[in-house]
């Protein structure tokens, strides 16, 4: 018994020394970050921003990789079971939450296999339409959206999604199911959305925001309590008819279980650096969001989110009655 206990504690000091060498020389090479979404939308936007400025503050290139999929689980299971030495990252949203009820067969357990690195960003969601759908505000949209339900086509990034999860709070608030059209990404749904080929979507501000300004969409409500500063005519859900749609859509960074304290903390802190850059505050304000706070921007508050979150959208999806498989 003494000879394992002393075998054990030698092991455990070996690996407290690797952890601190790994810490002293992470990160020694490129860092992969996965978008789990197409190139273009909403999570690539935010991702390629905070990327570039972490990757000033570590000395290292940081390279984004696009795995769409299964409304973000394909990426989330890649980067799940990637090697766990800081070198293969997650950055995705509060689809890590909804679908871990949406998904009751899972490629990876959603609580158990990520280590946190910290909350990125919180942004706001713009019902929209393409620009020659016929109603002019939010209750005509009601409206022709019941009157044409079986034609009226809702476009999202997949069963998991920020678009998929808004659609279904749009679908419950006006008590009619619509046909929806899934994408690898709401950037390539805004392609379609601009070309007429899909109606509407729910969709994020930072893929919205630019062409609702520039007037290639046209834009209903945002699903926040207050107005937009950025968008000031655009009219919150719950002024346009439309209350308990409010929804913001956080993301975070995660890297695979297992991957050293040392390593987590160093990237925390390089993302805490890189919320601060000045170009990513003021693309932020431009795209309708803002940057986390410095302590929101932790492993203890990304944890803490998203066991928060599957708690909460937990029966909001059973009550909808969606699930992917
Ligand atoms: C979504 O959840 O709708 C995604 O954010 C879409 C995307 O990033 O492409």
């Amino acid at each position: 018994m003494k000879k394992l206990l002393a075998s054990l504690a030698v092991a455990a000091s070996f690996a407290m020394a690797t952890n601190a060498a790994v810490a002293q020389t992470y990160p020694d090479r490129t860092i992969t970050v996965v978008v789990p979404f197409a190139a273009g939308g909403p999570t690539d936007t935010v991702t390629r921003l905070v990327a570039e400025a972490m990757s000033k503050d570590l000395g290292q290139q940081i390279v984004v990789e696009n795995v769409g999929g299964a409304g973000g689980t394909l990426g989330a299971g890649r980067v799940a079971s990637a090697d766990p030495d800081g070198y293969t990252l997650l950055l995705h949203h509060i689809g890590m939450a909804t679908s871990a009820t949406l998904y009751r067969k899972l490629a990876y357990d959603t609580l158990g296999a990520f280590e946190y690195v910290g909350l990125v960003t919180e942004v706001p969601m713009t019902i929209v339409a393409r620009k020659d759908l016929e109603p002019t505000d939010l209750k005509g949209l009601v409206e022709y959206a019941k009157a044409n339900k079986d034609t009226v086509t809702v476009a999202n990034a997949g069963i998991g999604a920020a678009s998929h999860l808004c659609g279904m709070l749009f679908m419950s608030a006006i008590q009619t199911p619509l046909v929806t059209v899934p994408y690898k990404g709401t950037g390539p749904a805004m392609t379609d959305l601009l070309g007429g080929q899909v109606d509407i979507m729910c969709d994020q501000t930072t893929n919205t925001a630019k062409q609702i300004t520039g007037g290639t969409i046209k834009a209903y409500a945002v699903t926040t309590p207050q107005r937009l500063e950025a968008l000031p005519d655009l009219p919150t859900t719950d002024e346009a008819g439309l209350p308990g749609m409010q929804v913001g859509i956080w993301h975070g960074i995660y890297a695979p279980k297992g991957t050293p304290a040392e390593v987590t903390e160093r990237l925390s802190k390089s993302l805490q650096v890189a919320l601060k850059d000045s170009n990513v505050v003021a693309r932020f304000a431009e795209l309708g969001t803002a940057p986390s706070s410095e302590a929101d921007a932790t492993p203890a508050a990304l944890k803490a989110k998203l066991e928060s979150e599957i708690a909460r959208w937990k029966p909001i999806i059973e009550a909808a009655g969606q699930y992917a498989d």
